[in-house]
């Protein structure tokens, strides 16, 4: 169902880098269609995390679907948007499932227009450069290996363009145009590291690209999936079609005093 309209309430359940990435940009108010504005809630799992998110504007809560009721998330009632961006847990699954009836009760009662669950076959070139701050559920995933990934602001293009779109519960692959081997994009951002922050090189070192490279030997199959779908259907056209325009332009953003 079409999100647009006054009264936006977005609720980001794991306000992690891609929730926040959305969540900042829906508070600033980026969309020049949405008139009305965004107000945006979010959960995390410890008190300074939510410190920090209350600081960029967004109505933080803690919340640990392992252990916390879902019941006592009162803001989940007054989402009109919801975005699920809690990753799975190794050897639990979906954590969310602890809470799977009492969210569809509280959903069924409440004023929801659209639901996002991201998952993953990819990973993101932000995360992927920026390895001293992965948290723990980028790690993981970042030592399997993935032949598709997608900058993170196009995976905010196609949040954006799903507002747009009738519930279908469609499933969409946001990936960018060029799959490549791990090993081949960190080869890559290395060159750019080196070239524009050696200090920064030197202090990674070269761990990576052996690990990656044994990583990939063990791996069976490809992770390569058609983003045709998100492109006809949502009509996104990436921002960062390639991982090369993507690392270049995390690069460009960066200054040595952010390091
Ligand atoms: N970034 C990528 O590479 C990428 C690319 C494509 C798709 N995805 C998918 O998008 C989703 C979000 O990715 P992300 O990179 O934003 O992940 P992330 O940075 O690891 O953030 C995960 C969020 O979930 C919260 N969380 C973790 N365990 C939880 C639990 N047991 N109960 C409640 N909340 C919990 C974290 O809380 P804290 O904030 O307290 O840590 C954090 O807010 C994942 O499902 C991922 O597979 C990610």
């Amino acid at each position: 169902m079409s999100g647009s309209g006054a009264n936006h309430r977005m609720l980001v359940l794991g306000t992690g880098f891609v929730g926040r990435y959305a969540s900042e940009r829906l508070i600033e108010h980026d969309d020049e269609e949405d008139e009305v504005g965004w107000q945006v809630s979010g959960t995390c799992t410890s008190a300074a995390k939510k410190r920090e998110l209350e600081k960029i504007g967004i109505d933080a809560f803690i919340f640990d679907a392992t252990k916390s009721k879902m019941t006592d998330l009162h803001t989940l009632k007054h989402a009109t948007h919801l975005l699920i961006s809690i990753p799975t847990i190794a050897g639990i699954g979906d954590p969310l499932l602890f809470s799977y009836e009492d969210l569809r009760n509280t959903l069924s009662h409440g004023n929801l227009r659209w639901l996002c669950y991201l998952s993953s076959t990819s990973s993101a070139l932000d995360t992927m450069v920026k390895r001293k701050s992965l948290s723990k559920g980028q790690k993981l995933r970042e030592s399997r290996q993935y032949t598709a990934r997608v900058h993170v602001a196009d995976i905010y293009q196609a949040i954006k363009a799903s507002f747009k779109v009738p519930s279908s519960g469609r499933i969409y692959n946001v990936v960018d145009d060029d799959p490549a081997s791990r090993a081949e994009v960190f080869a890559f951002a290395r060159n750019l590291l080196e070239h524009r922050f050696p200090d920064m090189a030197k202090e990674f070192g070269d761990v990576s690209l052996p690990d990656l490279a044994s990583t990939e030997k063990k791996m069976h199959g490809e992770k390569r999936v058609s983003n045709a779908r998100l492109k006809n259907e949502l009509g996104v056209r990436l921002l960062y079609p390639t991982y090369r325009s993507g690392l270049q332009s995390i690069f460009d953003s960066w200054s040595v005093d952010n390091y």
